[in-house]
């Protein structure tokens, strides 16, 4: 490793790595910054869940960061093997450098450099497995979740948003066999055709994927699934894949399992509380999509009514309300839009 190369702190974990600042797939083994909330959320989520004992697999790992920090400070017993590989050259030399740096000993992790597939199809089984490439989970789906256990976890990152969101449609087709949307829902339903796509690998090898966390940050979405292996649940799982209006097929089901929701809200720190809270207040509204308050205020040509004044509207008219981390100008409700627009008329009435 050259000596220039930068000393980074992130989490409990210290990692020396390229000071280059843009990103890109031909750097050597890199650190990409604005991915550390992805890693916070799944060590709170792993720190959240019941399962312990895990034999955990990171086959796309680059600077390692995520492995450090799964052993700095994942509790105690979660992890049973960590199992670490990146199929880049000096990968070896990179992780050797950045375990030295937090006084941990290569000896407790499993290092490979091999492709991911490989890797994951010659290992015989993984309680939980991070697939966190550039651009599209597909090449690493079939092995991912033939090698994941009965009941074990996967957690999916897709950073190739503009296929899902629809800049690309025909890239959707061919990639996610979906529609996608180019309006004001599209991460929305991006996130939903992408977790439609793993269900139905899942599917062929009766792994029902249902997800328990889901979000759209930055340029990526990210979508962590519980695994059960049961061909009953594998068909209940299909029963819920829908188009939603010319979109889709799409997972309508639920994005969030509330009671985790909920844990990782109480057990979150103050850099994730206020995204966590946004999170668990949208998980409780059962709908697929949100209504887009500019955008019908604009359609309407009112001025914008306060969300705060429109909630409790909302709520007195008997139906339930919550912001989405989906769009700052977006509000979750099952209030149809005709309601919604209905409310929206009078406070213009009153105010103008
Ligand atoms: C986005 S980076 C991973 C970042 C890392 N998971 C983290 O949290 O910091 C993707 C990594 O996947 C590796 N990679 C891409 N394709 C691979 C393949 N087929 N097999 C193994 N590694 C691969 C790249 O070398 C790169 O280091």
């Amino acid at each position: 490793m050259s000596e220039n190369n930068e000393l980074i702190q992130e989490g409990k974990a210290k990692i020396r790595v390229s000071g280059e600042k843009k990103v890109s797939k031909k750097l050597p083994v890199f650190y990409n910054s604005v991915m550390k909330l992805n890693r916070d959320i799944s060590i709170l989520l792993l720190n959240c869940v019941k399962d312990k004992d895990l034999r955990v697999a990171l086959p796309l790992a680059g600077s390692g960061i995520r492995g450090l920090r799964f052993l700095l400070e994942l509790k105690k017993n979660k992890i049973k093997t960590l199992y670490i590989n990146d199929y880049k050259e000096e990968f070896f030399s990179v992780i050797k450098t950045n375990f030295l740096l937090n006084n941990l000993p290569v000896s407790e992790i499993i290092l490979s450099n091999e492709d991911a597939n490989i890797f994951l199809l010659n290992n015989c089984g993984f309680d939980y497995i991070d697939i966190d490439p550039f651009g599209t989970p597909n090449p690493f789906l079939n092995s991912t979740i033939r090698r994941v256990s009965r009941k074990g976890i996967i957690a999916i990152t897709a950073t190739d948003t503009s296929s899902l969101c629809g800049t690309y449609e025909n890239a959707c087709k061919r990639k996610y066999w979906a529609v996608p949307l180019r309006n004001e829902l599209k991460h929305e339903i991006g996130l939903r055709i992408l977790i439609r796509k793993v269900q139905l690998i899942g599917s062929q090898f009766d792994k029902a994927l249902t997800p328990i966390f889901s979000y759209s940050k930055d340029h990526y979405f990210r979508v962590f699934f519980k695994c059960r292996k049961s061909k009953s649940e594998v068909d209940r799982v299909l029963k819920k894949h829908a188009f939603f209006f010319e979109a889709g097929p799409v997972w309508i089901g639920q994005l969030w399992d509330e009671s985790l929701v909920e844990e990782m809200y109480e057990q979150s720190d103050i850099g994730l509380k206020k995204f966590l809270s946004i999170i668990k207040n949208e998980s409780n509204i059962k709908t697929v999509g949100f209504h887009d308050i500019h955008k019908i205020c604009e359609e309407l040509k009112v001025e914008v009514p306060k969300f705060d004044f429109l909630s409790e509207k909302i709520k007195k008219a008997g139906f339930n309300v919550s912001r989405t981390h989906f769009s700052g100008v977006g509000l979750r409700s099952d209030i149809s839009k005709e309601k919604l627009i209905r409310i929206i008329k009078k406070h213009h009435e009153t105010t103008s």
